[in-house]
């Protein structure tokens, strides 16, 4: 083991960029490496797919912390790199362009990357993907006003990049293999309250769709479903979730499954290793299950309980997860974890108009709110969420009660 004290952070993503900021923060005066496969410094992801796609932010207001931020705190970053292999035993690691280097503490903050979609055709140019900086300057060369863009997927990116695409000026449309948009995460009254307004703004959104093949000579020309039907494609971005970069811990030897297993100081079952944000599993006391979560909520709040243990001073990670959503002129704020529920409260109408909550309760208890367009349910839900106050669900669903009477 060398006697050095060195944090090697791997990942420089808004976990990565935050641990390091953190150290610093928490009197970490020692050496500190964070290596990105990245050619650019760490950026905000959520714009990716609405700001940055229109054109309407540039690329540094895409930073998380300016490019001198780094260089002022002494934090070493490497881009353009990635690691191949880490021996925790001799506390080495290699990289793929011949470099060694030796480490005290190591961050994993390795994300998830996108799944592919493998049916024949795919890899033609003009199919994209929305994950990254690069991804969007892909589909910003295919873009074009009056063309027609097929979207993979009625996920949040699948929607938000079908808004952003159509404020452009393409003719859009959804191609979702479930029966309802947005069925892993929401509520049947969210997805039909999205795929309404979808459709108003003119997107055509196809349900239960098959995609057998894209068709195309030098570029797409058409996404082909298993029914025959040919769409015409200038551009196809598909976004079909995300898996979790886990094959380094693999290889460490630790314990893998949909993401690498952490305590609550972020902690894996390996000395002095750790593993923050989308490629971490971790216990949520709030919800007694173990969960892997894709947002910028758990990714900078696990990151900074990791520099804190890292620092000396542990503290448990207890966060309420939180998320967001911009399409058009909605904005959907969702608090809590809504899986398992077996109840759904909508207060407002979700079938006409453009703002309501969605409340998910299990045998009683509230779970969870997405709030479209209502910024003060959605505040005041966080905070009750997490001072566990139980809801009425019959006061929830009148509009004449005060919000904050439903709660006791
Ligand atoms: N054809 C059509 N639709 C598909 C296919 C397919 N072959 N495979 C999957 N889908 C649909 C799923 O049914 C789902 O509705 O694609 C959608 C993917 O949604 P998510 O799994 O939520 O993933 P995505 O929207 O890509 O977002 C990935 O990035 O910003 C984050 O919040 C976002 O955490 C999420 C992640």
């Amino acid at each position: 083991m060398p006697d050095l004290q060195h944090c090697i952070i791997v990942g420089g993503s808004h976990a990565g960029a935050q641990v390091a900021a953190s150290l610093r923060q928490e009197g970490w005066e020692d050496g500190i490496t964070m290596i990105s496969t990245e050619s650019v410094l760490p950026y905000h992801r959520p714009p990716l797919s609405k700001g940055f796609l229109h054109g309407g932010k540039s690329d540094d207001e895409l930073l998380i912390r300016p490019a001198d931020f780094y260089t002022k705190q002494g934090i070493e970053v490497r881009l353009n790199t990635r690691v191949t292999r880490v021996d925790p035993v001799s506390r080495m690691l290699s990289c793929d362009n011949g470099a060694q280097l030796a480490y005290s503490h190591l961050v994993l903050a390795t994300g998830a990357d996108v799944r592919r979609l493998s049916v024949p055709g795919s890899e033609l140019p003009g199919v994209c993907y929305l994950r990254g900086r690069d991804d969007v300057m892909a589909i910003r060369r295919h873009l074009r006003p009056g063309g027609h863009a097929v979207i993979v997927g009625g996920g949040y990116i699948g929607l938000e990049t079908a808004a952003s695409l159509r404020k452009q000026g393409m003719e859009v449309t959804v191609l979702e293999a479930q029966s309802r948009v947005l069925q892993r995460v929401t509520a049947a009254q969210v997805s039909e309250f999205y795929t309404r307004v979808h459709r108003e703004e003119g997107v055509e959104i196809l349900l239960e769709a098959s995609i057998a093949r894209i068709a195309g000579g030098d570029a797409v020309e058409a996404v082909v479903l298993s029914d025959g039907r040919i769409l015409p494609a200038d551009l196809v971005v598909v976004g079909i979730g995300v898996l979790a970069n886990v094959e380094l811990a693999r290889q460490m030897g630790l314990e893998t499954d949909n993401g690498i297993r952490v305590d609550e100081h972020a902690r894996t079952a390996l000395d002095d290793v750790y593993a923050v944000g989308d490629c971490s599993l971790h216990y949520n006391p709030y919800y007694d299950t173990w969960v892997r979560l894709e947002s910028v909520q758990n990714a900078t709040d696990q990151a900074r309980t990791a520099a804190l243990a890292i620092s000396g001073k542990p503290s448990s990670y207890k966060a309420l997860p939180w998320f967001w959503s911009d399409q058009y002129d909605l904005k959907l704020q969702i608090a809590g974890l809504s899986s398992g529920y077996d109840q759904v409260v909508i207060r407002g109408d979700s079938r006409r108009g453009r703002g309501f909550s969605a409340f998910y309760l299990r045998e009683g208890r509230l779970l969870a709110v997405d709030a479209v367009n209502r910024p003060k349910e959605f505040t005041f839900t966080k905070r009750f969420l997490a001072e566990g106050r139980s809801a009425d669900p019959q006061r929830l669903a009148d509009e004449s009660v005060d919000f904050k009477a439903c709660f006791s």
